[in-house]
């Protein structure tokens, strides 16, 4: 999401003439768009300014902040003197950065925005795209679901649709500029709900445009997926058998203390519903370990679904405290740093066992790629592409262009990719 927030600033900015430079050193304006999600993230950011700072010596340059941790912690980032912050930039005032910048040359007070919009969706604001492959999409903002962990609801607001005309508006505008895949964003995306229609009836348009030929989207919540929309995913082509289904935690107490609204026998049947209806679903999920008050015993229920589903993919994150959420009011960060390493430690011993078997199932497989541009091109000799599934697949180097479709056989596996030669090109 914040890659594509910066996106929208950056178009924004380019309609007031401001130019965009590719290093660091060059630029008169620097901004961060900064996350909150974990503590982790924010202590980057503080960093990075400091060095920035540094970096320039007696140079001048403006800093701006933008995004949740501009919402959050505005006050504090402008107490705290020794980071000198010119401009703060909530995620709903990106209109305003041109004024913004303008009061932070000024001598006065520095300024900020961090008002927080229940309409602001940016439908007006095509954003500039740096990848011609895949286009992120935002189709919704916000979330209203308050689990207790997170500081999103805070930071981003409630709940906002666009609608499926302006969306579908702009992805056929994507499609003619030759985009192949579009994902569409949302912090809660499922729940996208228009007087024109729900998601199901929004992915069934995108669908729809011809030149998409692959559609992902990120992040749903397991609360919102119909039967409706589990049906359209198995019976339309484009879009990709891939769900990232969030559990969080595998035990009922601790479940219902997040706030998560689903009991771990519901979760566990809602993925063998996904598992039964959409043949081949490369099913991913999220978990938070040492939650306020988790026992050893709470813990062991998260490692018993963990194993019983055989997620594809575990994102895992240790727990961490944001001011202003219902845990951090409600239940103090109990659980020791060593405990919470301990058990992300085992976590991830497992899940690394469980993906490199579902990634060795795939070997002698036919799959179709899409060839992507690689994240390092220094480090890797071989091509890149991902599958349906949104699986890195890589393949010998050849006369393949970035964007085309290949047909690959899978030859081998590892946790992080398959490997795979090529059988034909698909385009
Ligand atoms: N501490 C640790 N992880 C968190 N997440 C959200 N808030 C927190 C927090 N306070 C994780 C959740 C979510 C993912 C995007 O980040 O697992 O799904
Ligand atoms: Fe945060 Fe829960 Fe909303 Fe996801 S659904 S953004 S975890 S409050």
């Amino acid at each position: 999401m914040n890659e594509y927030d910066s996106e929208l600033v950056r178009s924004i900015l380019r309609k007031e003439n401001y130019e965009f430079v590719s290093k660091e050193q060059d630029a008169d304006i620097v901004m961060l768009n900064t996350c909150a999600i974990r503590e982790k993230a924010h202590q980057k950011v503080y960093g990075r300014v400091h060095n920035l700072r540094h970096d320039r010596g007696d140079k001048p340059v403006l800093i701006g902040i933008l995004g949740c941790m501009a919402t959050n912690l505005r006050q504090e980032i402008f107490e705290d003197r020794s980071l000198k912050i010119d401009f703060i930039a909530g995620p709903d005032s990106y209109k305003r950065l041109p004024d913004l910048i303008r009061e932070a040359v000024g001598e006065g007070e520095k300024p900020y925005d961090v008002t927080l919009s229940e309409f602001e969706t940016y439908s007006d604001v095509t954003p500039s795209r740096k990848d011609g492959i895949n286009a992120w999409i935002a189709v919704m903002r916000g979330c209203n679901n308050f689990c207790t962990f997170c500081v999103v609801p805070y930071t981003r607001g409630r709940e906002r649709s666009r609608s499926i005309s302006n969306v579908i508006e702009e992805v056929e505008g994507l499609a003619a500029q030759g985009f192949k895949q579009v994902t569409l964003l949302g912090q809660n995306v499922n729940s996208y709900r228009h007087e024109e229609g729900d998601f199901a009836d929004l992915m069934d348009a995108v669908s729809r445009v011809k030149g998409i030929e692959r559609i992902r989207f990120t992040s749903p919540h397991p609360k919102d997926f119909p039967d409706k929309f589990i049906a359209l995913m198995r019976d339309n082509p484009k879009i990709c058998k891939q769900m990232h289904m969030p559990l969080q935690a595998g035990n009922n107490r601790i479940l219902d203390v997040m706030n998560r609204t689903y009991t771990k026998e519901e979760f566990l049947s809602l993925a063998q519903k996904m598992r039964d209806r959409i043949p081949g679903v490369i099913l991913s999920t999220d978990i938070i370990v040492g939650f306020p008050t988790e026992t050893d015993d709470e813990f062991e229920d998260t490692i018993k679904v963990i194993k019983e589903v055989e997620f594809d993919v575990a994102f895992m994150f240790k727990y961490s405290e944001r001011k202003g959420t219902i845990a951090s009011k409600k239940f103090p960060d109990d659980v020791t740093e060593a405990k919470k390493t301990e058990r992300i430690m085992r976590l991830n011993e497992i899940q690394k066992e469980i993906t490199l078997k579902k990634n060795k199932a795939h070997i002698g497989e036919v799959h179709t790629i899409l060839v992507e541009n690689p994240t390092n091109p220094r480090s890797l000799r071989d091509k890149v592409g991902r599958n349906d599934g949104g699986k890195l697949v890589t393949f010998p180097e050849g006369d393949y262009e970035v964007g085309s479709f290949l047909k690959v056989r899978i030859t081998d596996a590892t946790p992080h990719v398959l490997k795979a030669e090529v059988l034909a090109t698909n385009s």
